[in-house]
């Protein structure tokens, strides 16, 4: 939306230009003596005229100052052809490559910036630039521990400033903005990165240039701190995810997934080592589909990855029958060993076809906040058939019943009940149990009591009615782990 709208912009301009202009030299441009007035190139260009025509054949450099203790708001106007470079380069000596801009803003620290021309052919720009004071902060301090759930921040918590603590160093995931009608992510240049416990600390950037190489940013030491210029930027919906660095220490590469529209698909890329990516959502949302060679393993975790809150193996062989796969927990990490991935996702439970089984299904039922303590753990689930009969075996096998708490599990075939397993502190499930039937139900009740929730495999096979009529078998012994309350 933002690229045809500066597209557009650019082929205006063009008809409309005067005379090129020249600009070769460097040139240096200090703040104003009032710094209520901007100060443009070329001077009298206003922001709301199109960009002016330069000429062919010329380098331009310049220098704009910045006193300590204040920004600069800058906007430019431009098109250039392939043949010439435009670039900007910020006080971190991060550079922008612009090719084409209408008006996109940029948020610029001290001491200075440099905006560079090569021009080989003619093009269009234009600049304006306002400098301001920066506002005193009153930061908020925030703490990440190691084998700790992950701390979500919004983009509105970093208007007075917040520093993040950590134990050994902070890991911080940034996402785009969930506004999406226009393109608002150049807002994030707003929100500045220090690497320390203050806004004095090393500036090493901003949070658009974290998103837009797609990679975290580690600090060198146990604080970081972000900090947005200009307050009231919360309503465009960017957020991070902060962590202590020992819990993510072992990926080589590590994202965050951001999701907003059905189907959405999650590249993971692990030819260089171990990948992983991480989703915050609170709600459930469905893996619809998993795409990799014969060679990897993806596994998935709640919270944050630990072995005690590993949801899932999935291997190729498995990934068809083992999906759809209804998910939740605040956050869901994938982690892949090697090659790559691609991981389909949907929050439409009928777009995904979580609650419709075919022969071979493998699956399980999850409390909304499985492994963790909270009393917001019921489920009321059922997945059913395809076929009019099936082999339904289900496992409980990683549940919490404590205190209060039950879980019943019901299979039922052409709605008659064939199945009804009520478990509490006095009657704890078995192993792996298996009946003919078209549905399977799970009901978990935490009766108000703090829980790890509940964790039931289920299974869909064929059912060859020569072996067997159909009695519930129990076949293992319970791999039974019991949560004191
Ligand atoms: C600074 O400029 C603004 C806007 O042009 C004007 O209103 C203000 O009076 C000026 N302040 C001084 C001290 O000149
Ligand atoms: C502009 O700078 C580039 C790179 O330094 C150089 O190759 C080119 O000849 C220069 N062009 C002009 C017109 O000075
Ligand atoms: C920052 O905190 C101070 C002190 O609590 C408060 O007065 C001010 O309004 C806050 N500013 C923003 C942008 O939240
Ligand atoms: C779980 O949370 C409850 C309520 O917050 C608390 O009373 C209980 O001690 C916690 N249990 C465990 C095992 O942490
Ligand atoms: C039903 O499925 C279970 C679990 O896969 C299996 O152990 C059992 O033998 C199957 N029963 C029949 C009749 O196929
Ligand atoms: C299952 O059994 C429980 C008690 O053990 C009962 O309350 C419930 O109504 C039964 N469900 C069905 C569908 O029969």
């Amino acid at each position: 939306m933002f690229f045809k709208i500066s597209i557009l912009a650019g082929l205006i301009s063009q008809l409309l230009a005067d005379d090129p202009y020249s600009c070769a030299g460097t040139q240096t441009i200090n703040p104003p003596a009032n710094i209520s007035n901007s100060i443009s190139y070329p001077s009298n260009w206003q922001t709301s005229n199109d960009a002016p025509q330069y000429a062919a054949n010329q380098n331009c450099t310049f220098t704009v100052n910045i006193p300590k203790g204040m920004f600069v708001f800058l906007q430019m106007k431009a098109t250039t052809d392939p043949s010439s470079i435009l670039t900007m380069t910020d006080s971190t000596g991060y550079q922008n490559i612009i090719k084409m801009t209408s008006l996109e803003p940029y948020f610029l620290m001290d001491p200075s910036f440099t905006v560079s021309l090569q021009s080989v052919k003619s093009g269009t720009f234009a600049m304006s630039m306002t400098w301001h004071n920066v506002n005193p902060t009153f930061p908020t301090t925030y703490q990440v521990h190691p084998n700790s759930t992950p701390l979500y921040l919004a983009g509105g918590d970093f208007d007075n400033s917040t520093v993040i603590e950590s134990e050994t160093k902070v890991n911080l995931l940034a996402l785009p903005p969930t506004l999406i009608i226009t393109d608002v992510t150049p807002y994030l240049r707003n929100t500045q990165v220090y690497d320390g416990p203050s806004t004095d600390s090393k500036h090493v950037g901003n949070l658009y240039q974290i998103v837009a190489n797609g990679n975290r940013f580690v600090s060198s030491g146990k604080y970081l701190t972000l900090w947005s210029l200009i307050p009231g930027f919360a309503n465009i919906g960017n957020s991070v995810i902060l962590q202590d660095y020992f819990d993510v220490k072992d990926f080589k590469t590590y994202k965050p997934i951001n999701c907003l529209l059905d189907p959405c698909k999650v590249e993971i890329d692990a030819r260089t080592g171990t990948a992983a990516a991480i989703r915050y959502n609170p709600a459930y949302f469905f893996v619809k589909d998993i795409s990799m060679p014969e060679t990897n393993k993806l596994s998935v975790y709640t919270d944050f990855v630990t072995p005690a809150h590993k949801l899932a193996d999935y291997t190729s062989s498995i990934s068809k029958t083992n999906t759809p796969q209804k998910l939740f927990g605040r956050f869901n990490t994938f982690v892949l060993n090697q090659d790559q991935a691609v991981i389909t996702l949907f929050f439409d439970p009928e777009k995904a076809g979580w609650a419709t089984a075919v022969d071979s299904r493998r699956g399980f039922f999850m409390s909304p906040n499985y492994a963790l303590n909270s009393s917001n753990q019921n489920i009321n689930d059922k997945v059913s058939a395809f076929s009019s009969i099936s082999n339904i075996s289900y496992t409980v096998d990683r549940s919490a019943i404590s205190g209060a708490a039950t879980l019943n599990v019901l299979i039922t075939s052409k709605q008659k009940v064939v199945v009804n397993n009520t478990f509490s502190t006095t009657n704890f499930p078995g192993g792996n149990e298996w009946t003919v039937g078209d549905t399977i139900s799970v009901i978990y009740n935490s009766n108000g009591v703090s829980t790890t929730g509940a964790f039931v495999s289920f299974g869909f096979d064929h059912y060859n009615s020569a072996t067997t009529n159909g009695v519930l078998i129990s076949t293992a012994l319970a791999i039974w782990i019991m949560f004191s309350s």
